[in-house]
């Protein structure tokens, strides 16, 4: 019997129907940025791949449980205490001193995929695939003490020393889990809890600027460990770190009133792919500095889970944690019809007011704040999120949809209950940024390939070397230009950024507010405004497509104060 390639969630029976060029159409028509004439024409074939046969929904979504905060021994500081790793002093500490500490281990722990799959050794932050989810607030300063408690001899990909990065974190240079930062894990006494060195990084919960219009509240944390980061996060080693402050109240019963309750109706959904042998283990290509794409599609660390709602609106934080997969994410019910969703913001940032879509492009890193009011359905009705984007191989997507495409959690709804929530009509006022003609400072950056590696203009990622110095405040125009056949989701640490055009035209309605990533296909060129406040330092900007950054996608750029 053949074994088909990847599970769809379709009856058998359907599964001719998936690739029906008469139903395709392209990213160009949908996003209206692409340059015309890419993906028009459905050519390439997938490689064979022998993945297990799956059987879909039979495993619950796993929901990360929240964070719980603790009383850090020894004490932490500005400066790095006993047992710690090196690190420059922390910034602004006696400002924001630390109101919340947690501590966090990096582990290897066992974890099925799916039920029928063999039980795999993860490496997981509390040995949790995904990560326990951080719920913070704003104006309450975070300390956070990974502890590298990995294997120092492991069998397979990934390296045991890691360094941990807080995705959309407005922290200090020493906090951001700089890349060539990463430390190893050190056998202590058996006194110690958790043996292993540890990282503290300081989160000052302080909105860029002081500024209240940048809140930004759906993080995620990940492994960020120089040349290693694909296979860490690969293993298991990322989280969600939520943030919420008067607005984004967590209540619904105050500020906007958005549905709340982490882990409740207020559920993150971690998005990735994964390969399988046809033997049910997980597969790394290590040595591809391409990178590869999986052959079955997990949520929360699941194979195709399902989920059992109530009656109300829930609030889903979509996160694309893949190394080479882009997702686009639509709703659909049993017939593959397709149903609105509520589209409240992307990666951490809210809109200014709610968008109504029916699909939303999802690269790597990036995310999207929905709601879904499951009060329109009647109990028993199943619905999917549904992942319509094909992708041949780890380049591109193709520009072509899938019909109907792969069913990645079904929602099964039950009976109506209380929902105090509301969808507010406006949401965050988006702060106003400088005037693009008045800006001095511009930037150009060419993301190539280079050698069988990737490069930034020309060049390979140092950590020794500064590629940019921009200075604190000074808003800069920064041009981004991608050439041959790969796309590459582009990541600005320290501060989030706005698109001012893509392909010379003003970016869609979803991605107007403030992003921290920009999905780049082959021959995009960007420009975006970059502005870095508050903290100085060294930063990085890279493709988050994990094995380009880890084949030298990056750059170093050092904050500087204004006048020197
Ligand atoms: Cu999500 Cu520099 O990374
Ligand atoms: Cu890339």
């Amino acid at each position: 019997m053949d074994v088909p390639p990847a599970n769809d969630g379709l009856d058998p029976s359907r599964r001719k129907l998936l690739k029906g060029g008469a139903y395709a159409t392209t990213l160009a028509a949908a996003y209206g940025w692409l340059s015309p004439g890419t993906g028009t024409a459905q050519t390439a074939t997938p490689a064979p791949s022998p993945a297990p046969y799956l059987e879909p929904f039979l495993d619950p979504l796993p929901v990360s449980p929240v964070k719980s905060p603790t009383l850090l021994y020894p004490r932490p500081g500005r400066l790095p205490v006993p047992g710690e790793a090196g690190r420059e002093p922390h910034q602004r500490y006696e400002e924001f001193l630390p109101q919340r500490e947690y501590e966090l281990v990096a582990r290897a722990a066992r974890h099925r995929y799916h039920l029928h799959l063999p039980e795999e050794t993860v490496w997981g932050y509390d040995g949790l695939v995904p990560g326990p989810t951080f719920v913070t607030r704003i104006g309450q300063p975070v300390m956070v003490r990974v502890r590298n408690a990995l294997p120092q001899e492991h069998v397979g990909f990934g390296s045991p020393e890691i360094i941990t990065h807080l995705h959309s974190g407005h922290v200090g240079s020493a906090a951001d889990g700089f890349t060539g930062s990463y430390y190893s894990p050190i056998k202590a006494g058996p006194n110690l809890r958790y043996p292993g060195a540890f990282y503290d990084h300081h989160y000052p919960q302080y909105p860029s600027n002081g500024d209240l219009r940048k809140v930004t509240n759906t993080l995620w944390y990940h492994d960020h460990r120089e040349d290693y980061t694909g296979p860490n996060v690969y293993r298991g080693l990322a989280g969600f770190y939520l943030t919420f402050d008067a607005l984004d109240s967590g209540s619904e019963h105050t500020g906007l009133r958005l549905p709340s309750g982490v882990g409740r109706y207020d559920i993150p959904l971690l998005l990735q792919d994964r390969k399988f042998d046809s033997g049910g283990n997980l597969v790394y290509e290590q040595f591809d500095p391409e990178g590869f794409l999986g052959n079955h599609f997990l949520v929360n660390g699941k194979v195709q889970p399902y989920f059992r709602v109530e009656g109300r609106k829930y609030r889903f934080r979509l996160l694309n944690g893949s190394m080479a997969r882009w997702f686009e994410m639509v709703l659909a019910d049993e017939g593959n019809r397709f149903h609105n969703f509520t589209f409240i913001g992307s990666d951490g940032n809210l809109l200014e007011r709610p968008l109504t879509l029916q699909k939303i492009l999802l690269s790597m890193a990036e995310r999207a704040d929905i709601i879904i009011d499951f009060s329109k359905y009647p109990p028993g009705t199943k619905l999917y999120l549904l992942n319509r984007l094909e992708q041949n191989d780890p380049r591109k997507p193709s520009g072509d949809r899938l019909n109907p495409g792969i069913r990645m959690l079904r929602f099964e709804v039950g009976p109506r209950t209380a929902d105090n929530s509301v969808i507010p009509s406006f949401l965050r006022p988006l702060a106003p940024m400088p005037d693009p003609r008045d800006v001095g400072i511009r930037r150009k950056w060419d993301f190539e390939r280079n050698n069988g590696q990737w490069s930034i203009n020309g060049k390979f990622f140092d950590a020794e070397r500064v590629d940019a110095a921009p200075g604190l405040q000074v808003p800069e125009i920064w041009r981004l230009e991608t050439s041959g056949g790969w796309a590459h989701p582009v990541h600005v640490h320290l501060d989030d950024f706005r698109i001012l055009s893509i392909d010379g035209k003003a970016p869609p309605p979803e991605w107007r507010g403030r992003k921290d990533t920009i999905p780049m296909l082959p021959g995009t060129r960007a420009e975006i405004l970059v502005q870095f406040h508050d903290f100085t330092g060294k930063y990085v900007m890279h493709c988050h497509h994990h094995a380009h950054e880890d084949h030298a996608m990056m750059i170093r750029f050092d904050v500087v104060p204004k006048n020197t």
